[in-house]
């Protein structure tokens, strides 16, 4: 098995003071909370609980095309309000660690009319970046592991674990 990094009580500690903390940066109003599909399934799910006041949910799914990982092109696919001009959305991932995903698909969402972008990861990978790309809202920074759990897979193995832990 693999050795736990964050217990699920810490996460669950943190996903409550993240959501209170996006609410306050968000005002009164609707947010579209968005989550990337499939990582951020879990956390979604928990931040969405932990967000006081008003929400709809959209997703999108990022896949990198194959074969060209390493140019890090990013193919997304939304699923939620058909537009989203005058809309105030929350961008919802598990980690950010190259940036490729994060840049791509806030670039969807951009271009599908937003008034605002908040972006939001429970966990950020600073070291691995290949791209400028910042979160509004971070969880915890983490060190160059590969971690699964919480949505976290390898292999597509380990998403249902309750706490992160390092492979
Ligand atoms: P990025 O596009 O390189 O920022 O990568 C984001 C995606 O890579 C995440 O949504 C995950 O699917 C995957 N990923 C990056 N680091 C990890 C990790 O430590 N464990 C599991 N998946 C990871
Ligand atoms: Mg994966």
């Amino acid at each position: 098995m693999p050795e736990i990094y964050l217990s699920a009580g810490a996460i669950d500690a943190r996903v409550r003071e993240l959501g209170a903390e996006i609410r306050t940066r968000g005002g009164d109003g609707t947010l579209v909370l968005t989550g990337v599909l499939k990582g951020a399934a879990i956390f979604f799910a928990d931040l969405a609980r932990a967000l006081p006041g008003p929400s709809e949910f959209a997703f999108l799914r990022a896949r990198s095309y194959e074969g060209t990982e390493s140019t890090g092109e990013v193919q997304v696919e939304f699923s939620g309000p058909e537009a989203l001009g005058g809309r105030d959305v929350v961008l919802v991932d598990t980690i950010l660690d190259t940036g490729h995903t994060m840049k791509a698909v806030r670039e969807v969402v951009d271009t599908l009319g937003a008034r605002s972008v908040t972006t939001c990861v429970l966990l950020d990978k600073p070291s691995r970046r290949e791209v400028d790309v910042a979160a509004d809202l971070v969880g915890f920074e983490v060190p160059d592991l590969f971690l699964v759990g919480y949505g976290l897979d390898h292999d597509g193995r380990y998403r249902g674990l309750r706490d992160l832990a390092v492979l």
